[in-house]
């Protein structure tokens, strides 16, 4: 019999208190499908603001509603108060995995929440990581810290491994019915981070052990940097050849098997593609081992951004014109369409460059009207409005994020070039370069 049977039980019938520490883009949208699904919910978070905003039906993500918020606001509680942590019987752990200044995995926020959690864990309880990580970290990091308490993970308190896979945006997607893959220490922990999960997400993928499932997160990421990596040298060397890169993908992907699209764009974006294979990279060594398609992909995706400038420079020059002096306006300075996270987006590395250059640079984004505050960057913009009058003022408009709120229409009609980096204009246009 389980280890964790009253735990199953409570989370089977749905008298189990939810736990979710880090109320960001990936702890948020969890917390409401928990509700949704008829838990009660403690949100976590040291950032004060978001349970104020949170009791207050007031959102701080774009692409969760307000309104989603204040319908689930009477099955959670937000809070900084970690004393709480005792109450609850699951503990789900959605805290930021970056890289630091050497661009090797920093754990601090897994490992601060892991200390302020310590204190009040008690028998019976279920801790689940879910940030994305190396292999080895829930075994090696995790688990000793917890038994440092006394208790025994797999006999006193379960602990797994489930990574995070929500796609912010994508409506094609939601947290209930991307597939879930959980891994546990023991064969118990594995039994009640199934239960964890069982009841709000249509589909639970149990894996032999939280390595394999830290593993699997890590190996779709990768797949993806890699082949987006493989695209970006593809596009360069069709550009050279005159070759339209992506009528090249649309014409690939009519084959129904053994092909899959993946596009072109001015870098890599997102908390995660261009960071989580690093983590990987960094554990191999330790094993001995060089991640080469890795690091190729890596120095691939991070030159793009030079090469997009290059073309906007080519671009001005055959209108007689330079860098330097130019009005250049960015359109979309998100990471990818329709949301308005912009951690890593490539559209900043593009500001930069011009502005280094001499250009005068102005951005549009309807999702981000006013340019965040960021650590390594300090743009004091607004976001600019489109108009017909507006556009036509500007040397070169540079789509880095092709959000589909713009009017490409009406940016085409009125603009004098446009170097277009995410294939927006099939046809040729005496306006429009590809980059
Ligand atoms: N954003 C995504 O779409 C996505 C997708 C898949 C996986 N992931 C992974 O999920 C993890 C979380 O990412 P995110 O995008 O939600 O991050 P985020 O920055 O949006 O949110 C993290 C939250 O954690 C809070 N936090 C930080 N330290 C804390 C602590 N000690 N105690 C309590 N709260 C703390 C922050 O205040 C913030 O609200 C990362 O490992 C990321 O790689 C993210």
């Amino acid at each position: 019999m389980s280890k964790f049977k009253n735990l199953i039980e409570k989370l089977n019938n749905k008298t189990a208190l939810i736990g979710i520490i880090g109320l960001g883009y990936v702890g948020l949208p969890l917390m409401l499908r928990y509700v949704q699904a008829g838990y009660k919910v403690l949100g976590l978070d040291i950032d004060p603001e978001k349970p104020l905003k949170l009791h207050n039906g007031e959102t701080y993500i774009k692409h969760i509603p307000a309104d989603a918020i204040a319908e689930a606001r009477c099955g959670f509680e937000a809070t900084t108060d970690f004393n709480r942590v005792k109450q609850a019987d699951a503990l789900i752990l959605c805290v930021p995995t970056p890289l630091n200044d050497h661009r090797e995995p920093d754990l601090r926020f897994v490992l601060n929440t892991i200390n302020s959690l310590l204190p009040h864990l008690r028998i019976g309880q279920i801790v689940s990581l879910e940030s994305t990580t190396y292999p080895g970290t829930t075994d090696e990091e995790l688990l000793p810290r917890i038994e440092s308490t006394g208790l025994k993970i797999g006999r006193d308190l379960a602990l797994v491994f489930s990574p995070e896979r929500e796609d912010p945006g994508n409506p094609s997607f939601t947290t209930q019915t991307i597939p879930k893959v959980v891994g546990g220490v023991t064969i118990d922990c594995l039994e009640a981070g199934q239960a964890l999960y069982g009841k709000v997400i249509d589909k639970v993928v149990s894996v032999s052990s939280t390595r394999v499932a830290e593993m699997t997160k890590l190996l779709e990421n990768i797949h993806r940097a890699v082949n987006i990596g493989l695209v970006n040298e593809m596009k360069i060397v069709a550009d050279r050849m005159g070759i339209d890169i992506h009528e090249v993908i649309r014409a690939a992907a009519t084959k129904p098997f053994g092909f899959v699209p993946y596009y072109p764009g001015p870098g890599l974006g997102g908390h995660w593609i261009p960071i989580d294979p690093f983590y990987l990279t960094w554990k191999a060594r330790e094993y001995g081992i060089n991640t080469r398609f890795i690091e190729l992909a890596g120095e691939v995706n991070s030159n793009m951004p030079s090469w997009v400038v290059s073309k906007v420079a080519n671009a001005l020059n055959d209108r007689c014109k330079s860098v330097k002096g130019s009005k250049i306006l960015v359109l979309g300075i998100a990471y990818k369409k329709n949301i308005d996270d912009m951690r890593e987006s490539p559209a900043v590395e593009l500001m930069k460059l011009l502005q280094e250059k001499g250009a005068h640079v102005d951005y549009s984004d309807p999702f981000l009207p006013r340019f965040p505050k960021m650590r390594e960057y300090n743009f004091d913009l607004i976001s600019v409005p489109i108009t017909p009058e507006g556009i036509t003022c500007y040397d070169c408009l540079l789509i880095a994020t092709n959000h589909d709120e713009f009017d490409y229409g009406l940016i085409q009609q009125h603009a004098q070039l446009i170097v277009d980096t995410r294939g927006v204009f099939h046809e040729p246009l005496a306006n429009v370069v590809k980059a």
